[in-house]
């Protein structure tokens, strides 16, 4: 996946004129200016372009340039710098690995020697990779938080897409480590169309602008990770591709169909393409890791009950992390292994489907959170399921 020409050449032998890129790491890696090299259309942001995610300290100059609103932070390229700037400033921070790491390389931290602990973790030990070469320690901000998607073709134009809200941390109530998402749901109920408004006109629009005035123009899924504060939204971070797994509990509500839109931003068109259609139905997914993740595990373990799960009415399973062998389907390639989509007339229905079908997978090996969606019934979302069953709420 990591060698660009081997995948020009891919295309080249079965004549794939258009490429859709998913991952973070081959979009940092230049796959996309490899194979626009080659004359192949692809959906999904240049090297340049999708620095927004994989360096933090340029996603923080393009917000500085757009006047963006974002933490305060600053940038450490040394640990001891990083731990002097920690013991003046206090807690609570949140220590960032610059580069890549897989979602893990972020830790909010509630005292001194936590952020101290994880500077050493980051950038002496370098357990995220080496993502965590230099690190940004930003303010830490409280509010509630929202994935919201555009997509962009670099030319200026912006299809705005919907919101979801993902579960960072590992377990039931919000806690434990942070993981690239362990279960997502959509639509947010608090999040309104005024919302939306502000969050195009102040952010992706500025930022959109601010990345084709720096000769990285974005053309692909543009992902705005935000926390809504009592001082107004702030950027946490952007994303260069959709979300996992937020995309498999909004693509499921799209009712209009998405290639013609990904063709017409490739070829820099989106302005011909018609704004796409979300069902007003819930969807819940949830995430199934291995248990251990997100730190090391072990794949192999046999997965059973997919069929019995996917054929319940109103349910996915997306497989993230499974191969098919004669014998059956089997974790490989790392921890989050399945998501499990309820689709249903509300966020009960939804969860109440989606906790069905998870409850038919046999896999002792595997965990999953159960309050999955708990943040909308927290809020302002109190309308009873429509459905003949009760809701379930595990917490
Ligand atoms: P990121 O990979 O930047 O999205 O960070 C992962 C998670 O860490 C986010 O989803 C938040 O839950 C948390 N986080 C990141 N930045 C901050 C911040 N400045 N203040 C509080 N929490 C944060
Ligand atoms: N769910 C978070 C991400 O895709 O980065």
């Amino acid at each position: 996946m990591m060698d660009n020409m081997a995948i020009v050449d891919i295309c080249h032998q079965h004549g794939i004129t258009f490429v859709i890129i998913g991952n973070d790491a081959p979009l940092a890696n230049g796959v996309v200016d490899a194979l626009m090299a080659e004359g192949i259309d692809v959906f999904g942001p240049t090297q340049a372009a999708a620095r927004i995610e994989s360096s933090k300290v340029f996603m923080k100059d393009m917000c500085a340039q757009a006047n963006v609103p974002t933490g305060q932070y600053q940038f450490f390229t040394n640990s001891g710098d990083a731990v002097t700037h920690v013991r003046r400033h206090g807690a609570p921070l949140v220590i960032k690995a610059d580069g890549l790491t897989m979602g893990k390389g972020v830790t909010p931290c509630a005292t001194v020697n936590e952020a101290i602990e994880a500077i050493r973790q980051t950038m002496d030990l370098r357990t995220y990779g080496p993502g965590g070469t230099s690190v940004i320690i930003e303010e830490f901000l409280e509010g509630e938080e929202l994935s919201f998607f555009a997509i962009l073709d670099g030319t200026g134009c912006i299809v705005p897409l919907t919101a979801a809200q993902d579960h960072k941390r590992a377990y039931d109530g919000d806690i434990g480590p942070n993981t690239g998402g362990m279960g997502a749901y959509s639509p947010v109920p608090w999040f309104t169309a005024a919302h939306q408004q502000e969050v195009l006109a102040h952010i992706v629009i500025p930022i959109d602008a601010a990345l084709r005035a720096n000769n990285a123009p974005f053309c692909g899924f543009l992902y705005v990770g935000l926390m809504k504060t009592p001082s107004g939204f702030r950027v946490i971070e952007f994303n260069a591709r959709f979300g996992d797994p937020e995309a498999q509990c909004i693509l499921p509500r799209l009712t209009s169909d998405l290639l013609p839109l990904l063709w017409l931003a490739a070829k820099g068109q989106l302005a011909k393409a018609s704004a796409p259609n979300f069902s007003p139905e819930s969807c819940i997914t949830v995430t199934m890791a291995t248990k251990g993740y997100p730190g090391q595990v072990e794949n192999g373990s046999h997965v059973g009950g997919i069929s019995a799960a996917a054929s319940l009415p109103g349910s996915l399973v997306f497989h993230a992390a499974t191969c098919l062998t004669p014998e059956g389907i089997y974790t490989a390639h790392g921890g989050r292994v399945l998501n499990i989509t309820g689709l249903g007339p509300t966020l009960d229905d939804a969860h109440y489907t989606a906790y069905q079908a998870v409850a038919k997978i046999d896999w002792p090996e595997g965990f999953y959170r159960h309050d999955i969606g708990h943040r909308a019934h927290n809020l302002e979302y109190s309308s009873p399921p429509t459905g003949s069953h009760a809701p379930r709420h595990s917490r």
